[in-house]
């Protein structure tokens, strides 16, 4: 039996977890098919404006999960306590966080400086490099899902 405090941060993990890879699926799975209906400029004004919400609640979200894991992994006594599928969680969250930073500092910094030069055709290309890395954290993030649930 957990207390109160390990399922007020078990919580926590779960909701930054809900939001990080749920985001990501709608992103993939529901915004970017959607996006055919504009002509291409505004579907460049739209990426910008949705990655750069969609990156700032991340910038708040991944260092809740990975917090709100380590806090558990105390909580239980640490990690010398714990399952392979928590070094499994552990492991990946880690490479998740490096990715979506290399997204931030990478394609999307190169894609902001593209649209100040006017270069569409760079932003355009900046973009499908984001929608590949994002598409390897859904992945990650799903295995992860999965391997968590049997911890
Ligand atoms: C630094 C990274 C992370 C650490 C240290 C960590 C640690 C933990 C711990 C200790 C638990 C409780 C396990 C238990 O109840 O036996 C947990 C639960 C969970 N974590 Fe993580 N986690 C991390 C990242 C992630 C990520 C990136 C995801 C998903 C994308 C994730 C998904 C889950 C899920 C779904 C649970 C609930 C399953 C359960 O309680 O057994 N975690 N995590």
């Amino acid at each position: 039996m957990m207390d109160n405090a390990t399922n007020l941060l078990l919580a926590l993990h779960l909701l930054g977890v809900a939001v990080w890879v749920g985001g990501m699926a709608f992103a993939l799975l529901v915004l970017r098919p959607s996006l055919g209906l504009l002509p291409p400029a505004q579907r460049l004004t739209l990426h910008t404006a949705v990655f750069q919400r969609f990156f700032r609640i991340i910038w708040h979200v991944m260092p809740l999960v990975l917090l709100s894991g380590y806090g558990l992994v105390h909580l239980f006594g640490g990690f010398a306590e714990l399952e392979p599928p928590v070094h499994i969680m552990h492991g990946i969250g880690l490479a998740m966080a490096v990715i979506f930073m290399v997204i931030f500092f990478g394609p999307w910094k190169a894609m902001r400086a593209a649209q100040v030069k006017g270069d569409t055709v760079v932003a355009m290309v900046t973009v499908n490099r984001i929608r590949h890395l994002i598409t390897a954290n859904l992945v990650l993030g799903t295995i992860t899902i999965v391997v968590a649930a049997f911890a």
